[in-house]
């Protein structure tokens, strides 16, 4: 069709350097995507593909409260367990805390839910709105010690204002 004009999918920009480069050019563009739509499962969809697509993480989703449950939400990777009591788990933890939790040897938390044997280190960001949390970001790596606090404070930042906004 002569004339047409196709409104191409979005891209993300490709940034190569280190792991503070990748998430100051990757944070604009995420916030960028999110500002423009106003769909909460789009968002966080959007949000899981960018940060796995970036980083090549393992498994990179969200769990949203839901009935006093954290309930599967937009993730990226291998199918993983729907439902988390609070205080279970790394994700059940950090929301019972509502604080950010890294895990440098899954083997070695006590009551870690194993989704895959190959998840070897992880950390989960709450995303809380008025002091409460609605869900968590919770991110895996099938390196040992993958997450460190370049990754806290990024995704914090990245956390508040994803909750500000759904
Ligand atoms: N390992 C998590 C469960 C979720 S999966 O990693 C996707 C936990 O211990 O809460």
């Amino acid at each position: 069709m002569l004339g047409t004009i196709f409104r191409m999918a979005e891209d993300l920009i490709k940034v190569v350097g280190t792991k503070e480069e990748i998430y100051q050019g990757l944070l604009p563009q995420i916030k960028a995507l999110v500002i423009e739509e106003a769909d909460v499962i789009a968002n966080l969809a959007n949000t899981c593909a960018a940060l796995k697509e970036a980083f090549g993480f393992f498994w990179v989703g969200f769990y949203m409260v839901k009935n006093d449950e954290l309930v599967l939400a937009p993730f990226q990777g291998p199918i993983a367990c729907t439902r988390i009591q609070k205080g279970k788990g790394v994700c059940g933890k950090s929301w019972a805390l509502g604080e950010t939790i890294i895990v440098d040897d899954v083997e070695k938390f006590e009551g870690h839910i194993a989704c895959s044997s190959l998840s070897k280190s992880e950390i989960v960001i709450p995303l809380l709105q008025k002091g409460i949390v609605i869900g968590v970001l919770d991110i895996d790596s099938t390196t040992i010690s993958a997450f460190d606090s370049i990754d806290s404070n990024y995704l914090n930042d990245l956390c508040i204002w994803l909750s500000e906004r759904i």
